[in-house]
């Protein structure tokens, strides 16, 4: 089992990295697999845009996602709502990758003070709408701080990413434990969209 945390900062060594390597690092105590991947850096224009490179790179990392089983999504606060750019990036990718479906996702966010519940409001959005089991903790997923030393010392927040990342694995071993037991996940019905017109 494995598990892709995507940094959506520009700051590849910065607070959220910082963030993502708290739940890596719980997974790998319980036997799961990460990898995180800094995508915030790149420049990925707004999905409506015409932009062969942001889609190359984006269809890219879409053909990775099937070799992997949870998600985390991170972000730093951006007047209180998360980074431009990966907003760009996530609605390219959740627009082209049909692999996400029924795999548990948890999204978390990094901030000096404010904005994380709103930012954290914006990010949820994506896995929910693909029927991921969304992965809580024991506070919503936020931690505080400037600077990746900072982060650490944030102690609740520290705490909050190291429970997360404890759920996610828990998570993760029931699915793979119902799957050897024909539990499986729902069939996925055809999409009704009626754009309320009947
Ligand atoms: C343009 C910009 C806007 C920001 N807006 C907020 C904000 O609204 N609320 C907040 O608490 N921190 C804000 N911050 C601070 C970052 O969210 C915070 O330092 C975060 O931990 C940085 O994460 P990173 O190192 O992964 O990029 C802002 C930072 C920048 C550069």
């Amino acid at each position: 089992m494995k598990v892709l945390l995507f940094n959506g900062s520009p700051r590849e060594n910065g607070c959220t990295n910082a963030a993502l390597k708290i739940i890596a690092d719980e997974l790998e105590r319980d036997g799961i697999k990460s990898k995180i991947i800094c995508v915030g850096k790149e420049n990925i224009s707004g999905v409506g845009a015409t932009s062969d490179a942001s889609q190359n790179f984006v269809q890219k990392i879409a053909a990775e996602i099937k070799k992997y089983d949870g998600f985390v999504f991170g972000s730093p606060v951006y007047y209180a709502s998360p980074n431009g750019t990966f907003i760009s990036f996530l609605d390219r990718l959740f627009a082209c990758c049909n692999d996400f479906a029924q795999k548990p996702a948890a999204c978390i966010v990094s901030c000096r003070r404010g904005g994380a519940a709103s930012s954290l409001e914006v990010l949820e959005k994506y896995p929910q709408f693909y029927s991921m089991p969304m992965i809580s903790s024991n506070y919503w997923n936020m931690i505080h701080g400037n600077t990746p030393e900072e982060i650490l010392k944030d102690e609740e927040g520290v705490q909050t990413m190291q429970v997360l990342g404890r759920n996610m694995a828990w998570i993760l071993k029931c699915i793979e434990c119902g799957k050897n037991n024909k539990i499986l996940p729902p069939r996925i019905p055809q999409k009704i969209k009626t754009n309320y017109i009947k």
